[in-house]
């Protein structure tokens, strides 16, 4: 079924952004589907409590009806409302990290449907501070659940053309506004068991968590992978994420050691995924996805360098490695998972 897809862009002028606000409220309130940028990327929205509402996102994005959506707030009453248990570590990372790029996983209060937390008895809940975000949870008045707007399967998207190339005509409303700046989805810490855990990582870090909340684990499976046998604590986590077209492979080791390898490589007509100005050094074509060494710069370009990669088609390619330190470690889970954990140490 294609529907047609409002495309509105925000202007700064706050009369013409109001109006765009009410039209998305509407459709919001009426069971639609609205993609909205927020500080990490681009959502996929849709009333969280409205079950025929967020059965329309798995059906948009073809997403797997067993993976959880975040639902996203605007204030605290909120976290009281969709929680039935919020302990102390919540609060002071609430106070602390909140609104930003922030997951936390909790206990389910009733209201919130089994359809949205793929039957588990947890819920995904996260206060964003993009203003285009924010704003639109508030004038909608309702809570927004919202997976990022790729269609599954695909990089996130960090900009407006990548929801419309991936959603146009499922879904009723873009509201383009490219100022997504982190570049990489919120980091999801799971607080429903003893130990609090980092599900994913991304712009809030483990020491960052730690200074606030004493000890935090990271699961194995960011790093590892799922292992057989095993069911992920994070559905999200055994699914084929961020894959390209291409066979990547991850090159851990000096640029002389991965052009050498490369060059080793020639019959396989391989192309690159490097750093900032790497690419002319190299002579194979390549795609540039950040300053090496600068985990922020990396995460901002990651997902629009894999879908540039996309765009080239299949084949061979090699990628740099990056650092697992800080916001490197949030680049290094998307790269691995794209690279289906193929790694060589150089
Ligand atoms: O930055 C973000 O978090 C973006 C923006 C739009 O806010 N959203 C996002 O949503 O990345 P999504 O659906 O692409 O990723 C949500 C992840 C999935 O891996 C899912 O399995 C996990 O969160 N998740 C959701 N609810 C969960 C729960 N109750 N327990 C464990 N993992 C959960
Ligand atoms: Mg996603």
């Amino acid at each position: 079924m294609t529907v047609e897809t409002i495309v509105a862009n925000i202007t700064g002028n706050p009369k013409e952004d109001d109006k765009i606000y009410d039209k998305a409220g509407e459709i919001l309130r009426a069971g639609g589907l609205v993609a909205f940028p927020t500080e990490t990327v681009y959502g996929l929205g849709a009333d969280a409590l409205d079950v025929k509402a967020s059965a329309k996102i798995y059906a948009a994005k073809g997403r797997p009806s067993d993976n959880p959506l975040i639902v996203h707030i605007a204030d605290m009453d909120a976290l009281y409302k969709l929680s039935s248990e919020v302990p102390k570590t919540a609060l002071k990372l609430a106070e602390k990290f909140w609104p930003g790029p922030l997951t936390m996983i909790l206990k389910k209060s009733d209201i919130v449907p089994d359809s949205i937390t793929g039957g588990l008895g947890t819920v995904a809940i996260r206060m964003p501070s993009h203003k285009v975000a924010a704003e639109l949870i508030r004038k909608s008045g309702v809570y927004i659940a919202a997976p990022s707007a790729n269609t599954s399967g695909k990089p996130s998207p960090t900009l407006a053309s990548h929801v419309i190339k991936d959603l146009s005509g499922k879904i009723d409303m873009i509201i383009a506004d490219d100022t997504v700046d982190i570049g990489v989805e919120s980091t999801i810490i799971d607080l429903s068991e003893e130990v609090p855990a980092i599900l994913r990582p991304g712009y809030i870090t483990k020491e960052m968590f730690e200074e606030v909340i004493g000890r935090v684990t990271i699961d194995p499976a960011i790093t590892d992978g799922v292992k057989a046998g095993v069911v992920p604590r994070a559905p999200g986590m055994k699914y084929k994420h961020y894959a390209p077209k291409a066979d990547v492979t991850l090159l851990e080791g000096t640029f002389e050691q991965f052009k050498a390898y490369v060059d080793a490589h020639a019959d396989q007509n391989p192309s690159c995924l490097c750093f900032t100005g790497e690419a002319e050094k190299l002579g194979w074509p390549c795609v540039e996805y950040g300053r090496e060494g600068d985990g922020a710069d990396q995460a901002k370009h990651i997902f629009r360098s894999l879908r540039a990669l996309d765009e080239q088609g299949d084949g061979v390619v090699y990628a740099r490695c990056p650092k697992k330190d800080g916001l490197s470690m949030a680049v290094y889970n998307r790269l691995i998972r794209a690279a289906a954990f193929r790694v060589i140490q150089l």
